[in-house]
């Protein structure tokens, strides 16, 4: 195969193109990238019981709406010590299938409602060796009529493994014959970027590095609900975390929302992403047949999603811009992109998304003209017969090697007057494999390379889902995935894919000729902002090796990054990552590098 890259002229490439899909799925979120380290410490959601937690000593420990922290958290945790008891007694709390303990400075926190006047000691103990890996003492003055709140901040040991527990006593006969409750008691590493209730670096340093840039959040069917009452609520997600109910997440689990609107965005600040805000447009996930809400009744979500744009964008002279200075973030964000919905036409959410869709965009451009404003779908079917002016649509597919592959001319046809989001894809076959595997990572390649070739139109993708605790996952096939053992965060075959277009994306698509048709060898040029730097993505989609001439005038070398492997490979949890991207450099011989392109493979030609 000889291939020629152009070195001027070509169509605009979005220089955001790939990034990012988030929502709380597989503890994404609580239990994943959000740094806070206790399962069901505010008992939100269904979990209404002692799930995560155990006994320390002699005492009983249950959940009771007895002695409510706040309006939003009405459990609490109640620990009763039997009269005559002595010495140390508490209770302990597993995290999410275990807590990482590394050499770092932790902190925690935790309310207490009983009278207590005494040492509090918090530690991290390994849950099989008992060996004390970190331990704090925090002097507490409590009383039974209202809760105290107590922080302490230590440094802790690494622990060989993630087998961990954080424990929190007191002295028992302090208390004996009676009980204290607890709420919302919190664990944190240093966090990314050393924001308060912020990320996780060990995942987050991975996300970043990816090179995504931009972050479409909060859902996926997580945005939805499974009911109208169970959506994703903005306001509900804000402001101090014992003022946050929480809610039933649509993946099986309670959500704290502690990772709520302002994190999401400090998220996007902090790794340079363009926030892509989903909002909810009246249609939920309600088992046994959801009824889209439409007309006059409409209208309450529809403003509330304009005051949800006001917390984010106005400044502190508005409503909403002034609640968020309250919460001590005067400066607002820019935002650009909103998302209407999810995934309407699924369900019995087409026949009414052309109204709904209307109806939130319609008033939303109205008050912010320049947003691009964002349909869930692009079936013609479930959208307005004709597009507002400006707006987009979103297309999911989740798919088999094989019919990503046959769809790399995809978008070649596609109408140009509506630009493309593919807010969701991956190549998801379970039956071969319940992890990225390098066939269907390189079938993401074609894929992705038929979206660059028609940049024109495909603005922006990103894979999902981003994040799967491997302990606990409702959706198999999942780019990141980790536990809670140190150093374990597993970058799949599918991330290094994403990680070699966004790192590697342009600004200009190039033309590219060849002297062979596509298939097994897919490939697409792009070009820096200042044309000094040429990248030539390729995908070999077979298990032969296949040798490639390519000519890019003036080049004398380049830097070739190369990920292939066997057909089936999969970096997993057990195997951990067998297979990263080769990194290396070729010469132009005549004006040509002859590259040998391994079978299985996806690699980046880099001149400049
Ligand atoms: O990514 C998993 C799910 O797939 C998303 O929540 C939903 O939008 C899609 O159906």
């Amino acid at each position: 195969l000889d291939l020629t890259v152009s070195t001027s002229g070509g169509n605009a490439t979005n220089p955001i193109m790939w990034g990012f899909m988030f929502e709380d799925i597989n503890h994404s979120g609580d239990g994943g990238i959000h740094g806070q380290l206790l399962r069901n410490n505010g008992f939100q959601g269904e979990y209404h019981n002692t799930t995560a937690y155990a006994a320390v000593g002699d005492v009983d420990i249950s959940v009771d709406d007895e002695n409510p922290l706040s309006d939003a958290l009405p459990y609490s945790l109640a620990v009763s010590v039997p009269e005559g008891t002595t010495g140390s007694v508490g209770f302990s709390n597993e995290g999410y299938w275990g807590i990482t303990v590394n050499a770092d400075v932790y902190s925690s926190y935790f309310w207490v409602k009983g009278g207590y006047s005494g040492d509090v000691a918090i530690k991290l103990v390994g849950a099989a060796s008992g060996t004390e890996y970190a331990s704090s003492t925090v002097a507490v003055d409590s009383t039974d009529d209202k809760y105290t709140y107590f922080e302490t901040s230590f440094e802790s040991k690494q622990a060989p493994d993630g087998n961990n527990l954080w424990t929190l006593t007191f002295d028992a006969e302090k208390v004996a014959g009676s009980a204290l409750h607890f709420d919302l008691v919190q664990l944190f590493p240093t966090t990314f970027h050393e924001r308060a209730n912020g990320l996780k670096p060990a995942i987050a340093n991975v996300v970043d590095d990816m090179g995504g840039k931009f972050l479409r959040f909060p859902g996926g069917n997580n945005l939805e609900g499974a009911s109208a009452e169970r959506r994703w609520k903005w306001n509900n997600t804000i402001g101090p975390l014992e003022n946050r109910p929480g809610r039933q997440g649509d993946w099986g689990y309670g959500n704290s929302d502690a990772l709520g609107l302002v994190e999401y965005l400090f998220w996007c600040d902090d790794m340079g992403l363009e926030p892509i805000l989903g909002v909810w447009a009246g249609y939920s996930l309600e088992s046994g047949g959801n009824t889209p809400i439409t007309g006059d009744a409409l209208q309450p979500y529809i403003d509330d999603v304009l005051n949800e744009l006001e917390f984010i964008t106005g400044d502190t002279s508005t409503t909403y811009g002034k609640l968020r200075e309250s919460y001590g973030y005067a400066e607002p964000w820019t935002l650009k992109y909103v998302e209407i919905g999810n995934e309407d036409n699924l369900g019995g959410g087409c026949e009414s998304y052309a109204e709904r869709f209307t109806a939130f965009h319609d008033a939303i451009h109205a008050a912010y003209p320049d947003l691009t404003i964002i349909a869930s779908t692009n079936e013609a079917s479930c959208l307005p017969s004709s597009m507002p002016a400006g707006a987009w649509a979103d297309y999911h597919n989740y798919n088999t090697a094989a019919s990503l592959v046959a769809s790399f001319n995809q978008f070649d046809h596609a109408d140009r007057a509506t630009p493309l989001f593919i807010g969701e894809f991956s190549c998801r076959e379970t039956a071969t494999s319940k992890y990225p595997f390098m066939r269907g990572s390189v079938a993401e390649a074609v894929y992705m390379l038929g979206f660059e070739r028609n940049a024109d139109v495909v603005r922006l993708a990103a894979y999902a889902p981003l994040l799967q605790l491997f302990n606990d996952t409702q959706w198999d096939v999942d780019l990141i995935g980790f536990t809670q053992e140190p150093g374990n965060v597993v970058r799949s075959t599918s991330y290094f894919v994403q990680q070699l277009f966004a790192q590697n994306s342009g600004t200009t698509t190039r033309e590219v000729s060849a002297d062979a048709a596509f298939g097994p060898v897919y490939w697409s040029a792009t070009a820096s902002a200042d044309g000094k730097t040429t990248y030539l993505k390729l995908a070999n989609y077979g298990d032969a090796e296949q040798s490639v001439s390519v000519r890019v005038e003036g080049a004398t070398k380049a830097a070739l990054t190369t990920l292939s492997a066997d057909e089936l490979k999969s970096n997993s949890p057990d195997e951990g990552e067998v297979v990263v991207p080769v990194k290396g450099s070729v010469q132009a011989s005549n004006g040509s590098f002859a590259l040998e392109l391994p079978a299985w493979a996806v690699a980046v030609l880099v001149v400049s």
